[in-house]
């Protein structure tokens, strides 16, 4: 055990898995909150212990074994975005050695666990309050389009008017991970330059360059490593394993999450399908939800706006649309847009919406920097 040095009288923050995508965010989060002023953190590695401390928190002492349990039971909060693996791994030895701190985890190995809780404060606040009154521990950010989802629609399902609803998913590469978004942006270079020549010429056929393109695509060479087949110029309807029963574990986790996120005594039926393509770090999703009254569009509209300060109702017009409630537009923002909000032909109480999300910040990151501050008394 290597003794953490207390270096203030703040609650001591040990940090995992800092410098991966998520992990990444999250700091630059706590950065631009000035957060590391309300705690000491303590950061670990799973490969460099007693290297230096990232520049951003000079002074903290060297990094710590990510994998030295003793250590890290030294401390009353553990934050981690390491990975699922990492967490399967010292989780379990850590309760086992008698840690009784709060693991707040961007993983999804313990979010079903029924000693835990799905974090998503402005959505499920007087949940995560209950659990730490009742002596819960391990605080876990949900799946990245349940929480996005949530933070968009959660003023209906909070106000109980959602009888049933289903998500069809447009997920972004980074969903897959950093990898995933460098392969997506090395397909689409791949791709133009297969026709870069014939697209130089205004007067090449289109369908001479289509057909190279899609040779292009089907090229064996074609890195796709990490999806397993191309998605530049494509898209993957399938996210996560595939549980045998015709669903996909990325749509399982819409309806397991979302209602233990809200925490319903009685399930709300969600599903859908979630498909891949290639944005590159926003999640969108096309809701169609069954309400259970009949009621004004605005008065919808006026719900959903009003659940939370970082959703926006984009007015459902094609100008407002197409500038508004995009990947590209929601990307780096903490704002979730909202639009498309309109009754479907079955009949008034069937409502459609759709909405975009930051895969790392909601669907991530803040989550898990908000229940910190909710863990260390300041939120
Ligand atoms: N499972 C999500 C996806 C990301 O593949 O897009 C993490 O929630």
């Amino acid at each position: 055990m290597t003794s953490v040095p207390a270096t203030s009288a703040l609650p001591s923050v040990g940090f995992v898995g800092w410098r991966g995508m998520v992990g990444s965010v999250l700091m630059q989060r706590l950065q631009d909150e000035g957060d590391f002023a309300r705690i000491n953190p303590v950061f670990f590695s799973t490969s460099a212990a007693g290297g230096a401390p990232p520049s951003f928190a000079a002074g903290t002492g060297v990094l710590q074994d990510a994998y030295d349990v003793e250590t890290l039971a030294t401390l009353p909060i553990i934050v981690t975005a390491q990975g699922g693996d990492y967490t399967a791994e010292v989780h379990p030895r850590l309760r086992a050695a008698g840690w009784t701190g709060l693991w707040l985890d961007a993983a999804s190995t313990l979010r079903m666990e029924q000693d835990s809780i799905i974090v998503l404060d402005p959505v499920n606040r007087s949940v995560i309050d209950a659990g730490l009154a009742r002596g819960v521990r391990d605080f876990i950010g949900g799946n990245c389009t349940v929480s996005c989802m949530l933070m968009g629609l959660g003023g209906l399902f909070r106000s109980g008017l959602v009888e049933w609803g289903t998500s069809m998913t447009y997920q972004a590469a980074s969903g897959g991970g950093a990898r995933h978004m460098r392969e997506l942006l090395t397909q689409f270079g791949a791709l133009h330059g297969s026709v870069s020549g014939n697209l130089d010429d205004p007067a090449s056929a289109i369908l001479d360059i289509d057909r190279a393109v899609l040779a292009a695509q089907r090229d064996p060479g074609l890195d796709a490593t990490q999806f397993g087949v191309p998605l530049a110029g494509s898209v993957i309807p399938w996210i996560d394993a595939d549980l045998g029963n015709g669903q996909s574990k990325e749509e399982w986790k819409a309806g397991a999450e979302t209602n233990k996120i809200l925490g319903t005594d009685t399930r709300i039926p969600f599903d859908g399908l979630c498909v891949r393509v290639g944005a590159m770090r926003s999640h969108s999703q096309a809701l169609t939800l069954k309400l259970t009254q009949d009621l004004p569009v605005s008065e919808i509209e006026g719900i959903i706006a009003a659940d939370n300060e970082w959703v926006r109702v984009v007015p459902n017009t094609k100008a407002a649309t197409v500038t508004g409630l995009t990947p590209i537009a929601a990307t780096g923002s903490l704002e979730i847009p909202v639009g498309r909000i309109r009754k479907l032909e079955p009949g008034p109480e069937y409502i459609s919406a759709f909405t975009v999300g930051d895969q790392l910040l909601w669907g991530a990151a803040e989550p898990l920097r908000r229940m910190l501050l909710i863990a260390t008394g300041n939120l």
